[in-house]
């Protein structure tokens, strides 16, 4: 391909080189990269991305329509290293006939694997016992001390048995979970494979010990665990979210917990990410907050990069994407 003819692409990050190299290697591409690990500011996300064909972006990202605008006629596809696509103006998008790739299932078995080592690490208060040891607390064995909450026996209620809610709950299941309930848009066939009842969503928030969000972020998913949510809850029970922070109203999550309303709750996303050092929950014993790692494993994020690549230049060729978001 002459100069003139290569096409350009804006990255908005350093990515594992997995992906970086099947781009340098399709030779089809002016790459432009925003070489670091903190995210792009928006200025140079709006500057780097003018007259691109291709955008590969994260999840830190917002493309709305000043991106779009930015980027102009030429943009034919974005390809974002992430499954969840809540920060690309799909609506847009699609008018613009921008195709979008996305890395669904090359992350389900790593983010599953994060959910419950969260679940058991907020329930059985993994983070607060390694802290006594290294503070000196621990004095000696004592009966009542550190007491937590188990699986065996328990209700677990899973709100999105998707491919990450599906792989979360086959995974919890071996540790003796009574019952499995879920709720969602409608019912799944695959539930039966864990013995997954379907119910609402009231009778799941109630009856749970265990609550899992694993879906993802829509208009009516946003600010769904608030208050009234909470207020169902048993007040021996765990809340685990692993979704998207927007799904949890926090002010509402922080008087559950300091209240004694729920037990616990673990948190691998957030809003804002990242969250203040100072933010009211980071106050809290009962609260165990990771910075958004469900997927981080190298291997997965190789993978993620991989495909990432792949689908930007099926949509810069106009070729089948291994991973296209129908839209
Ligand atoms: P899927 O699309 O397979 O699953 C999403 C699930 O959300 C579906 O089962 C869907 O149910 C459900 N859902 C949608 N709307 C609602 C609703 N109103 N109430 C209840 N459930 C609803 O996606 P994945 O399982 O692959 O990923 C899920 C999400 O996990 C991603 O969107 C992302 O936000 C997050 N994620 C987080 C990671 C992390 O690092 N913490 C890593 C990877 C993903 P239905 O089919 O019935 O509509
Ligand atoms: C996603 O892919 O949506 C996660 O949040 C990060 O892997």
């Amino acid at each position: 391909m002459s100069a003139q003819q290569m096409l350009k692409v804006f990255v908005t990050r350093r990515i594992p080189q997995e992906g970086m190299k099947i781009l340098k290697r399709a030779g089809m591409c002016n790459l432009s990269v925003w070489d670091s690990d903190e995210p792009v500011p928006r200025a140079e996300l709006l500057k780097g991305v003018a007259g691109a064909h291709g955008l590969l972006c994260l999840l830190s990202d917002k493309i709305d329509v000043e991106v779009l605008d930015a980027a102009g006629p030429n943009l034919k596809v974005i390809s974002t290293l992430s499954v969840g696509f809540d920060h690309l103006a799909i609506d847009e998008i699609k008018k613009r006939g921008i195709r979008v790739g996305y890395t669904p299932d090359v992350l389900t078995d790593a983010t599953a694997e994060l959910t419950v080592a969260l679940l058991l690490a907020t329930a059985r208060r993994l983070p607060e016992g390694v802290e006594e040891v290294k503070n000196g607390g621990w004095s000696t064995w004592k009966p009542l001390w550190l007491c937590g909450y188990g699986l065996s026996g328990s209700t677990v209620g899973v709100i999105g048995l998707g491919r990450i809610g599906l792989a979360i709950a086959r995974r919890l299941k071996p540790f003796g979970v009574k019952r499995l309930l879920y709720t969602g848009r409608q019912p799944k066939p695959q539930a039966q494979e864990v013995d997954g009842e379907y119910v609402p969503l009231d009778t799941l928030v109630s009856e749970s010990d265990f609550v899992v969000v694993s879906c993802s972020l829509t208009p009516d998913t946003q600010g769904l665990c608030d208050k009234t949510f909470f207020s169902k809850m048993k007040k021996t029970s765990v809340f685990i979210n692993t979704s998207r922070g927007a799904v949890v109203n926090q002010e509402d999550l922080f008087e559950a917990l300091s209240s004694g309303q729920i037990a616990a709750a673990g948190l691998d996303v957030t809003t804002p990410e990242p969250l203040p050092t100072n933010h009211p929950l980071l106050t809290l014993k009962n609260c165990v907050v990771l910075p958004h790692i469900g997927s981080a494993t190298y291997s997965t994020r190789g993978v993620m990069s991989e495909l990432t690549a792949n689908n930007l230049l099926a949509g810069l060729t106009g070729s089948e994407m291994p991973s296209e978001l129908k839209l």
